[in-house]
């Protein structure tokens, strides 16, 4: 096993970019052959993100190796790691070590898929034979409201917990961009509210809508069924985050209106809320490289993904926790 050092050019630029490593008590102290690993953090952002090294993905863990992963996720909502080579079944299997796995929408619509397991999602623009979907196909179209601004599933009634994505094919870089991801810190937007704002929204219940989100890039086509098996859900628009115990907005482009308000004004109050949250400085992107896995807590985070050349292949694998209740039952 090959020790994954500090990288270059990711050095203590800045004085919030500290390594913190696990000690052989603490965390990992795992010999694969000679070498002991130890888990290490960088900082990618002053409020969030952090880089994580010394952990190969592909092996199992021990309870010390998720609970010190789970604390940093506690504490950055964001991780990435590099130079992980994942079979769907090594993802599927990391993945379940944090929750019971969702089985998303897309494994849900039946018909051929190009992936096997229903627990990983297919976030590519290829179809099933490995080709490049069409301009028009309709999974393509589905799939763009993914550069939205979002949280994943707030549509359904107990939404999800941890978004891990893994690299398999990245685009190169192009005058529409790279496809990127870029994350949203919720947890600071919300610290960055003015108090009388924290509290005018403090109680709000928002309804999410997957045909709300879809609607507004214009996407109506949805197979037969669909509406019925996806209705909108409430969730609370301030969520308290279990893990850090700080409050959190809980946005996300499925947020049609707030529960009791007039459909105009809640959505007015989403949008600048939106707005505000998704300012430069509460913003991570992160630019793929093959190998790369990045883990994100949907409860405190926004996410989307940019335009990139399309005629050139991009293949990530996703997999998801499960939450266990309903927002509406989680006190802020
Ligand atoms: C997702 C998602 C964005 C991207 O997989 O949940 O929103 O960059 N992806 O592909
Ligand atoms: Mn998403």
């Amino acid at each position: 096993m090959r020790h994954r050092g500090v990288r270059a050019g990711l050095r203590r630029r800045d004085p919030w970019r500290i390594i913190i490593a696990t000690t052989a008590a603490g965390g990992r102290n795992l010999h694969q052959g000679e070498t002991t690993m130890t888990i290490e953090f960088r900082a990618l952002s002053p409020s969030f993100a952090t880089e994580v090294d010394g952990i190969d993905l592909s092996q199992p863990m021990t309870a010390s190796d998720v609970k010190t992963l789970w604390n940093a996720i506690d504490r950055y909502a964001v991780l990435v790691f590099h130079d992980q080579r994942l079979s769907d079944i090594q993802l599927r299997d990391f993945a379940a070590a944090f929750g019971p796995l969702e089985i998303g929408r897309g494994a849900l619509q039946g018909g051929k898929r190009r992936l096997a397991l229903p627990q990983i999602g297919d976030i590519s623009n290829l179809d099933e034979e490995n080709r490049i979907r069409a301009r028009d196909d309709r999974r393509r179209l589905d799939s763009l409201g993914n550069r939205l601004w979002h949280t994943d599933a707030s549509y359904m009634p107990v939404p999800v917990v941890l978004g891990m994505l893994h690299a398999v094919a990245v685009p190169p870089a192009s005058v529409l961009g790279g496809g990127e991801t870029q994350f949203a810190d919720m947890r600071a937007a919300y610290d960055a509210l003015p108090e009388t704002m924290k509290a005018e929204i403090d109680g709000l219940v928002v309804e999410h809508d997957i045909f709300w989100s879809r609607g507004q890039i214009g996407f109506t086509e949805f197979p037969p069924g669909e509406r019925e098996k996806y209705p909108p859900s409430p969730q609370r628009l301030v969520r308290r985050h279990p893990g850090s115990q700080r409050k959190t907005l809980y946005l996300s482009a499925h947020a049609s209106h707030v529960v009791g308000w007039p459909v105009a004004e809640g959505r007015l109050l989403l949008w600048d809320l939106t707005a505000h949250a998704t300012q430069s400085q509460f913003i991570h992107s992160h630019r793929w490289q093959v190998g790369d896995l990045v883990i994100w807590d949907n409860r405190c985070t926004m996410h989307r993904g940019r335009p990139h050349d399309e005629s050139q292949a991009r293949d990530l694998r996703r997999a998801t926790t499960l939450d266990t209740a309903s927002t509406l039952e989680q006190a802020a």
